[in-house]
Order: C-alpha cells, then sequence, then structure tokens
C-alpha cells in the first residue's frame, strides 16, 4: 500500500506543521495516503491514536506553530539523550509499536525530531520500521545537516528580544541579561547576540568569568556607554564548566526552569554596581509562526522525504548539505555527531572583529 505515518517527536518547533503539510501534499500528488500519529511515538502504542490526514486538514498549517499531531517529550518510548548518554527504549515497547505499526499497513514512517526522537527512531529501523528522518530542533545541534528547521525562527525571536531590550536598557542605564535555549550548544546565542548587537555574548563552548564580563562593562562606561546587553545560552556556565546537568537522567532540570541568566545578572549586578534585569525567553522561542527560511526549509524537507520513501531510502534523515541541496545522510550518523559553536571559528571570530566580549 502507498501509506505513509508521521509522527512528531519531543519539544514542539516552529515548522513542524509545515513538514507535516509538504509530506501530505506531495504525497497525494502520486496517490499516497498519510496517517498521523498523535502524542509521539507513544501514539503507537495500544490504543493505538492515528487519525489519516486529508488534503484539507493542510490548509493554513505552513504558518501555524507547533504541531497539530501533539508530541511528547518523555514517554514510555522515552530515550533520554544528553552528552552522548543515550537510554535505548524497552524491546517489549518496540514490539508493541511493531504489532501495531504492521497492523495498520504503513509502507513508512517519518519521524520529525532532534536528537532524542532520532535515536528512537534508529532504535527502529535497526528492528525493521521503515523509516525516514526530518531534523528538527530550536537547538541546531546536529552535525549532519547545515542547518535544523525552528533555529532561524528561535533567533528572529531572540533578536526582536535584544532589539527591545537595548531601547528600554539604554533609558535606565541598565545592564539587560536576556537568556536564550540552546541546551548543550550556543547557536542561538551566538547568531542572535550577532544579529542583535549583544555587547557580551556567552555560550556553553566558552567558560567566562564575572571579571571578564565586568571589563567589558568598565570599558563601555569609559566609552560614554552607560548600559550593556548580555546574551547568556542556558547551557553556559561561569570557569568553563560548559552545560550544567542538574541530573544524570538528562532532565537538565535547572537548566530549563531558567537559571544562568538570574545567576549572571545577580553577580553582574553586585560587581558592576548597575542596576540590573534579566529575561529569560524561554519558551517563547519555539511557539508561533515559523520564518520564511524556516518555511522553505520545512517544505523542501518534507517534500524530500517524501521523495526518500519512493526510494525506499530507510533508516536515513534528510539534511541540507554543504551545497545547499537536500540529501540524505544515515539516522545513525545523524545521532551520533552534535554539533557546537567552534570558539575559534568564523562565527566567534565575526563576533570578536566587533569588541563582542564572549567573557574569556
Ligand atoms: O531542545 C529544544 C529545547 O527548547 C532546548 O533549547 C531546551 O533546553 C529544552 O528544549 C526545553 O525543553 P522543555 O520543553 O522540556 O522545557
Amino acid at each position: 500500500t502507498k501509506k505513509i505515518g508521521i509522527v512528531t517527536g519531543g519539544g514542539d518547533c516552529p515548522g513542524l506543521n509545515a513538514v507535516i503539510r509538504a509530506l501530505v501534499k506531495a504525497g497525494a500528488l502520486y496517490g499516497w495516503e498519510c496517517l498521523g500519529i498523535h502524542g509521539g511515538f507513544d501514539g503507537l502504542l495500544t490504543p493505538v491514536k492515528a487519525v489519516p490526514l486529508a488534503l484539507k486538514d493542510m490548509d493554513g498549517l505552513l504558518i501555524r506553530g507547533g504541531t497539530i499531531l501533539g508530541t511528547a517529550n518523555s514517554g514510555r518510548f522515552s530515550a533520554k539523550t544528553g552528552h552522548g548518554q543515550t537510554r535505548r527504549v524497552p524491546q517489549k515497547i518496540l514490539d508493541e509499536a511493531k504489532t501495531n505499526f504492521d497492523a495498520m499497513d504503513i509502507s513508512a514512517l517519518v519521524a520529525i525530531g532532534g536528537d532524542g526522537t532520532l535515536t528512537i527512531a534508529q532504535q527502529m529501523f535497526e528492528m525493521g520500521f521503515p523509516v525516514v528522518g526530518v531534523p528538527k530542533t530550536i537547538d541546531n545541534d546536529l552535525d549532519a545537516t547545515q542547518t535544523t528547521f525552528g533555529f532561524d525562527t528561535a533567533v528572529a525571536c531572540a533578536v526582536d528580544a535584544l532589539d527591545r531590550l537595548h531601547s528600554t536598557a539604554q533609558s535606565h542605564n541598565r545592564v539587560m541579561v536576556l537568556e536564550v535555549m540552546g541546551r548543550y550548544a550556543g547557536w542561538i546565542a551566538a547568531y542572535a547576540g550577532l544579529a542583535g548587537g549583544a555587547d557580551v555574548i556567552l555560550i556553553p563552548e566558552i567558560g567566562f568569568t564575572y571579571d571578564s564580563i565586568q571589563r567589558k562593562i568598565l570599558s563601555r562606561e569609559a566609552e560614554g556607554k552607560h548600559f550593556t546587553i548580555v546574551i547568556v545560552a542556558e547551557g553556559a556556565a561561569p570557569g568553563g564548566k560548559g552545560f550544567v546537568t542538574s541530573n544524570k537522567t538528562g532532565n537538565d532540570r535547572e537548566v530549563r526552569l531558567g537559571g544562568i541568566g538570574h545567576m549572571v545578572a545577580m553577580e553582574i549586578e553586585s560587581q558592576s554596581q548597575k542596576e540590573t534585569r534579566c529575561v529569560v525567553l524561554g519558551h517563547l522561542q519555539r511557539g508561533g509562526q515559523p520564518t520564511q527560511w524556516d518555511r522553505q526549509l520545512c517544505t523542501r524537507f518534507g517534500v524530500h522525504a517524501f521523495q526518500m520513501i519512493v526510494q525506499k531510502q530507510f533508516g536515513f534523515m534528510v539534511a541540507l548539505k554543504e551545497n545547499g541541496m537536500m540529501g540524505p545522510v544515515t539516522l545513525k550518523d545523524a545521532i551520533n555527531k552534535i554539533r557546537r559553536v567552534d570558539p575559534a571559528g568564523e562565527l566567534v571570530m565575526t563576533a570578536r572583529a566587533l569588541g563582542i566580549s564572549f567573557g574569556d
């Protein structure tokens, strides 16, 4: 049969619906049907939650945030990842899903997700699921693709916040600290910091000291600039410790509740004696409409994933290659390498050339 199952896993992300729409529309032209698996991979467990996706259901989905299929970060399927550690999904969960999957007579399963979801997808592929992956994450931390969808939208949100913080920081002669997401990687902070004219960018890849931030604030004061904008990635930490995890399950609770931004703001205020405020941007970065870049990227990912299904190219993820074209990479390669900001790379060097401080 020509039937595709579509599942969205992990945290939501702007553009998920645009990928679903592209798959359904491309498939419909060639007589393929799509089934939406609801609530992440758990939707494959009894009682199965699979609903046909008709063409008319796709209206307006190009720009709608979130996922119409729902998603789950933790569930019976959850295979937590983090710092390269992975917990495998129990075999009996996979067996139950496989029995249900086969009963639905689906010929391909598209898994749209980040490293956690794709790790599960690889395990499913190894036990016979015909899986194709699509790389989603606002963190942009997958090495196998030039970029993931959702990242551009998250950066746009952070830049908008920086623009707004500039005017209020300037009016009050304050230090403003903006905490952004990104997990183990500093991509959102680095790109948004550059695009939003931050004075200090703190990322997990570069350990910072408060003395160094203080020096930057003082040098700005000496130039007659009485406000400073600091952007800090949630995973950043003083002294080069990198990402802070509160436990070994990868739950990263302290980070998710927004910790480092407040810590940095408090330290800066006591050292500099300047009024300091902190904003934790949080899930605003994941909500709302995808940018035009993410819309076209999602559409291309979706159509290319469909083409991979037609060619029975399973166990692969669609990726944006260095030459700017779509192409396949094995799921195995995709999940094995996290990409982080290169402290000696062009992005950081460009920022430094402008006098932006990384707090080191
Ligand atoms: O991986 C995407 C992400 O938004 C990270 O940037 C962040 O650390 C985490 O997910 C937050 O997860 P949750 O939605 O569980 O709070």
